[in-house]
């Protein structure tokens, strides 16, 4: 199954993979964790998509583009695979139909005013990249992750004013995605304001019925 995952920041684009991953066994492809990892690792890619990420801004389509076209090629994605994260933008999208085809797009969506909630209480661990919530998925001790006994930090972007302009950015940019998709046939559309288990049980029949 190849699977899109399409939602404003926060929707739960990360949550609702993990779940696909151990339901569906197949590589969740998170653009935003490929270039994380790159900023971690201080490469000279990382760091100009640091630039952008920190802004609120899309990191350029030719950079992301190489990136996904890199991952898609690994053994691992031949039977499948959930992108988390990308497309962003329509160069994005064509880009990719010239990669590979793709069964569904699913998109998540939630209000604005609960997804601010849920960043600012985002919490990623530093090592193994497990992500927490302090509201809806607190760890078991403060600040440490209960897989890795990492440290939890909260992303750069996850402050308030970038918050705000990582919406701007995705309205304008990649909402018409929805559209673009819709026009093809592939979209499923599943409300993301409930729990994480109660949105994949909602999301989960719909993609059955693809296999
Ligand atoms: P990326 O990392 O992809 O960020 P995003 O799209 O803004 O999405 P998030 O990771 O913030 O949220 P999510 O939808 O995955 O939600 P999550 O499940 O974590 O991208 C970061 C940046 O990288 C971009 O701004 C851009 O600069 C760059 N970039 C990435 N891809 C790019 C591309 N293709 N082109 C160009 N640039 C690109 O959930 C959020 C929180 O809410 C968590 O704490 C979670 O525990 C909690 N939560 C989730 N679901 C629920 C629920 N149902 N109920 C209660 N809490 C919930």
């Amino acid at each position: 199954m190849k699977i899109i995952l399409l939602g404003a920041p926060g929707a739960g684009k990360g949550s609702q993979a993990k779940l696909m991953v151990d339901t569906y066994q197949i590589p969740q492809i998170s653009t935003g964790d490929l270039l994380r990892t790159a900023k971690a690792a201080g490469t000279p890619l990382g760091l100009e998509a640091q630039r952008y990420m920190d802004a609120g801004l899309l990191v350029p389509d030719e950079v992301v583009i190489g990136l996904v076209r890199e991952r898609l090629a690994q053994p691992d994605c031949q039977g499948g695979f959930i992108l988390d994260g990308f497309p962003r933008t329509l160069p994005q999208a064509e880009a990719l139909a010239r990669i590979t085809d793709i069964d569904r797009v699913l998109s998540i969506e939630v209000a604005p005013e609960v997804i601010i909630g849920r960043l600012t209480s985002r919490r990623s661990c530093q090592k193994c990249g497990q992500v927490y919530n302090l509201v809806s998925y607190p760890p078991r001790t403060a600040g440490v992750c209960d897989s890795c006994g990492g440290e939890l930090y909260l992303r750069d972007d996850d402050r308030e004013e970038t918050i705000r302009k990582r919406f701007e950015t995705y309205e304008a940019q990649t909402r018409p995605l929805i559209q673009h998709y819709r026009d093809q046939g592939l979209l499923l559309t599943v409300q993301g304001g409930d729990t994480v288990e109660e949105t994949f049980s909602r999301a989960r029949p719909l993609l059955d019925a693809c296999r």
